[in-house]
């Protein structure tokens, strides 16, 4: 009889709640699943998305985000910043077919070893009901998400957020958060799709429709994210296909 799958999940722990609210469920005996494998940090604001993606590529099944609750962040707001953080991971997971709940958020004090034992068997739970991670399965995208997390124009416009939606610009206006959302999602997704196809052109160079084939894009997408790549010097024209122009990556 095969073994029941008991998931390992990648959990991060601020030091001042969630931590130490984990350490007070341990010696209130307070009972939670074994699956948890804890790392320690000082604020849930250090944790960079690429952090979470390493998990995964890791053979992690998912990766669980323990913070202090909104307000009483020890760095002040560095838990806004995380929160931010993850809703753009979120999507991204969504994108790359991976889905969002491999990976959760919660907040608790230094106060709630109940509910922080709760939230460990609730994200046991979901993780078990969708099974181990099958990290070859998703190399191509996980290794897109990763460079997508470290491209200078997604980390900008997640870190400048709160600047630009809380405070007054020179000519005192301030910018709406709706409108820089959707800046931000459809920045996200541009370059994972772009990502994702140096991914590929990486193992060989193809034509278009073959990108287009392999990744689910339509045509003019991925001639749009090539054109963008190739004015960046990531791609470059390869040899003719017949009359199909190949392309391959420049990035190693
Ligand atoms: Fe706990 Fe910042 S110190 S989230």
């Amino acid at each position: 009889m095969s073994k029941p799958f008991k998931p390992k999940i990648l959990t991060f722990l601020c030091n001042w709640c969630s931590y130490a609210g984990a350490d007070l469920a341990g010696v209130s005996r307070i009972q939670y699943p074994p699956t948890i494998r804890v790392v320690r940090t000082m604020c849930s604001g250090r944790i960079d998305p690429h952090f979470i993606v390493d998990g995964l590529q890791s053979g992690f099944d998912g990766v669980f985000i323990g913070g202090c609750h909104i307000g009483e962040c020890h760095y002040q707001d560095g838990n806004v910043y995380t929160l931010k953080r993850m809703n753009m991971l979120e999507q991204v997971l969504e994108e790359s077919g991976i889905g969002k709940d491999r990976v959760h958020l919660r907040w608790a004090s230094a106060a709630e070893a109940q509910p922080f034992a709760d939230y460990v068997n609730e994200v046991t739970d979901i993780i078990k009901n969708l099974g181990p991670f099958n990290k070859e399965q998703y190399k191509l995208e996980l290794s897109a998400l990763s460079r997508t997390l470290k491209t200078p124009r997604v980390r900008w416009l997640t870190g400048i957020d709160r600047k630009l939606t809380e405070r007054e610009n020179v000519y005192h206006e301030k910018t709406n958060p709706e409108y820089l959302q959707q800046v931000l999602s459809k920045a996200v997704k541009n370059e994972y799709q772009k990502s994702l196809l140096i991914e590929i052109l990486k193992q060989a160079p193809l034509t278009v429709p073959e990108m287009a084939e392999q990744t689910g894009m339509p045509l003019y997408t991925v001639s749009q994210c090539l054109n963008d790549l190739e004015i960046n010097g990531l791609a470059e024209f390869k040899e003719y296909d017949g009359r199909n122009p190949r392309f391959m990556s420049l990035v190693t």
